[in-house]
């Protein structure tokens, strides 16, 4: 398996893998500078793509096709993913999941309120009209006491610490609801 930068030739293996995954295909072109593909025996079987909003990175529809679901493909392309995120400056990464959440979880992200959506990253397109409101929006810090640790995955300990920042925020924002 080798993931390589996508380029415009890749344009139509990411639309049909992200179609075969039910995600949205809209405006990844766009991006695809940040995007990423998944190759076995030199044909595309994943895609995964981040989208920069000046500190904080939306990651974008990261899928495997099914045959080759299971075997790390997808835990690579969020690696890739999280280098460019440091290379390009970024602080913390959001996404937004329907059916992935526990895959999410294992990679350090831990849920977020909507209420609590950085503007930059509400304002973009995927969040506003291609995800559907009940997906699951995350996050996780790329830079983490002064120290880059996108490179290395969580052993255990980012989404407990996450999900305590999160309860508080989400605590917060029920007590100023009311
Ligand atoms: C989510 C997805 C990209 C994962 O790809 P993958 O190559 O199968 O993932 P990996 O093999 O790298 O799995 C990494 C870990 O996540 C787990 N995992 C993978 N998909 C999962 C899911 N949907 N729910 C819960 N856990 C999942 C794996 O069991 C594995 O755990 P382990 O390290 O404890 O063994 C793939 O299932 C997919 O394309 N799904 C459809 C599209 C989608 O929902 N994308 C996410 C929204 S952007």
């Amino acid at each position: 398996m080798k993931i390589k930068q996508a380029t415009s030739k890749d344009l139509a293996h990411i639309k049909i893998i992200l179609e075969q995954s039910g995600l949205p295909v809209q405006d990844c072109e766009l991006h695809l500078k940040n995007f990423f593909v998944a190759e076995v025996d030199a044909r595309p079987v994943g895609v995964g793509g981040l989208e920069l909003t000046g500190v904080d990175g939306l990651v974008r529809s990261i899928a495997v096709l099914p045959a080759h679901r299971g075997r790390g493909i997808g835990r690579e392309l969020y690696q890739r993913i999280a280098d460019r995120a440091i290379q390009s400056g970024i602080h913390r990464l959001y996404l937004l999941t329907e059916t992935a959440e526990d895959h999410f979880a294992k990679l350090g992200f831990a849920p977020i309120a909507h209420t609590d959506t950085p503007k930059a990253i509400a304002a973009t397109r995927q969040f506003r009209e291609l995800c559907a409101q009940s997906a699951t929006l995350m996050y996780r810090d790329v830079v983490r006491s002064g120290k880059r640790d996108g490179t290395r995955l969580p052993a255990d300990g980012d989404a407990s610490h996450h999900r305590r920042k999160t309860s508080h925020k989400l605590h917060i924002a029920t007590r100023t609801a009311k």
